[in-house]
């Protein structure tokens, strides 16, 4: 047996103290990591690693400092939250609980999971007595959902999502999330699931009817779909669907991963549109953007269906409720609650809004619309080819349109996501706490990535050819099947 540690380990102080970084972690990253998404990443200049100067503010390797509106969702707070680190710093000198209390009892998941009932149900009275069970990540949020709903009702078998959502990629979220891109290679994929279109009560209605209200499980529903491009339902699909649902006695669940705890300028956005789920998950903002927290609420009888007696160990994890992930959790919606970040995330939001309009009324050739509610703000593109092209080439030129375009964001000092069910949507999801100066200062910048890509076409044009032709060459290596257009 070898003792000793293998060449070139790399310690945790070199990375602390930055001896280990920039090149050298990036390619070590590539290496032994998801190589083709870092260096298609890489590529466009956008693979970092990048870091912070302040919560809002990130440098990459050569000192430019860009505002930061990525993270999908997930950094509520920005990068290393002052609110955070000072409350971790200490916790881990005076937390004395168990880190991971697994099947016993443990302090901070009682006050995190008490806290989120309480909230969720001054919204929703019939909440009082609902039940939580915590995991750490969104996708396993959905999939715990997804136990409790067939556990509640075995003998249905269909569970029904809607066109461009997203849920998450283990295999029971990936079922309901409908884009070949993911799902294709891995068919057959969990039984039953079946596509309505989004915002459509009608479609709804029959295809509930066609296969029987005793035949489905639940419908999961995304309040405002998020990856799918920031599309907001009619008024009235989401309390019709409720309605629908329950008159059928089919189980809600809606995901909140991304629009819930703030985002989109509520605490539920499922309640705010008139919907009483039955069961509501959140994940992304929980865990403040340093932990992990992932958390299924589930109405009373339908958590004792599944885990009642001795029926209760049918579900489980290691991690979830662990001591550091409930506290940062904790402190996060604590933080949350006493700044009412949902609010200033709904009137921040308008004031973003109002500026993307102004942007692309001016710009009709770049943008073909801008959409959001809240801090979830989204452009989509107009393609930067007009020609005729055949299905799988425009696919392509949708997706360089992002792609590019978020370079040329980047190029104007901010960073955006791209939108994973998408193809032409360019997302902004800034700190729900990012101050109002720093704000302005960023949708600036999105005027003058504006101001100098006129029209789409530009995107390729403002493209170096050589990266160009590299990424053509690249993106030549990639399967052919792709996500479904969405223009
Ligand atoms: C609405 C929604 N559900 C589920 C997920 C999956 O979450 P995770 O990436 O943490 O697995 C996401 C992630 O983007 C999401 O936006």
């Amino acid at each position: 047996m070898t003792v000793g540690l293998p060449d070139g380990f790399i310690r945790a102080s070199e990375v602390l103290d930055e001896r280990f970084a920039g090149t050298a972690a990036r390619q070590l990253d590539q290496q032994f990591g998801n190589e083709e998404l870092l260096y298609g990443l890489n590529l466009l200049g956008l693979a970092g690693p990048f870091s912070r100067v302040t919560p809002w503010e990130l440098e990459d390797e050569a000192g430019v400092r860009r505002i930061n509106a990525s993270g999908y969702a997930a950094t509520p707070f920005g990068e290393m939250p002052p609110v955070l680190t000072d409350f971790l710093q200490d916790f881990l000198t005076k937390n004395r609980a168990m880190g991971l209390p697994q099947q016993s009892s443990g302090p901070w998941r009682a006050a995190l999971q008490t806290n989120l009932v309480r909230l969720l149900a001054r919204e929703l009275p019939s909440h009082t007595d609902s039940q939580v069970f915590f995991c750490s990540s969104g996708t396993e949020a959905i999939e715990g959902a997804l136990k409790f709903a067939k556990a509640w009702r075995p003998k249905a078998k269909f569970q029904i999502s809607f066109s461009s959502g997203y849920h998450g990629k283990t295999l029971g979220s990936l079922s309901l999330t409908p884009n070949p891109e993911y799902q294709d290679v891995f068919r057959p994929l969990v039984p039953g699931a079946l596509t309505c279109p989004y915002g459509d009560l009608t479609a709804l209605t029959s295809l509930i009817r066609r296969v029987g209200p005793d035949n489905v499980v639940c419908v999961v529903v995304e309040p405002i779909q998020g990856e799918g491009g920031v599309n907001i339902p009619p008024a009235g699909f989401l309390s019709g669907l409720g309605e629908l649902c329950r008159k059928y006695g089919i189980v809600v669940i809606a995901d909140e991963i991304q629009t819930g705890l703030g985002r989109t300028g509520h605490w539920f956005e499922s309640a705010a549109q008139g919907l009483d789920a039955d069961i509501i998950t959140l994940a992304k903002p929980l865990g403040g953007g340093m932990t992990a927290v992932g958390a299924t609420i589930v109405r009373h009888a339908i958590y004792k269906k599944m885990l009642g007696g001795l029926s209760s160990k049918r579900h489980s994890n290691t991690f979830g409720g662990g001591a550091m992930a409930m506290a940062v959790g904790l402190k996060s919606l604590e933080y949350l609650m006493d700044n009412d970040l949902p609010a200033r995330s709904l009137k921040l939001g308008e004031l973003g809004l109002a500026r993307l309009r102004t942007i692309q009324a001016e710009y009709p050739r770049l943008l073909e619309d801008v959409r959001g509610q809240g801090l979830l703000l989204a452009m989509q593109f107009k393609p930067m080819l007009g020609l005729p092209l055949p299905e799988v080439l425009k696919e392509l030129v949708f997706e360089a349109t992002a792609i590019l375009a978020l370079r040329e964001l980047h190029g104007s000092g901010v960073m955006g996501n791209l939108s994973l069910s998408s193809k032409r949507t360019v997302r902004l999801t800034p700190a729900l706490d990012m101050p109002e100066d720093v704000f302005k200062i960023m949708m600036n910048r999105v005027a003058d990535f504006a101001a100098r890509n006129p029209a789409s076409r530009h995107i390729l044009t403002n493209t170096p050819p050589a990266m160009t032709a590299k990424l053509a060459k690249f993106a030549a290596s990639k399967p052919k099947k792709r996500t479904p257009s969405d223009g």
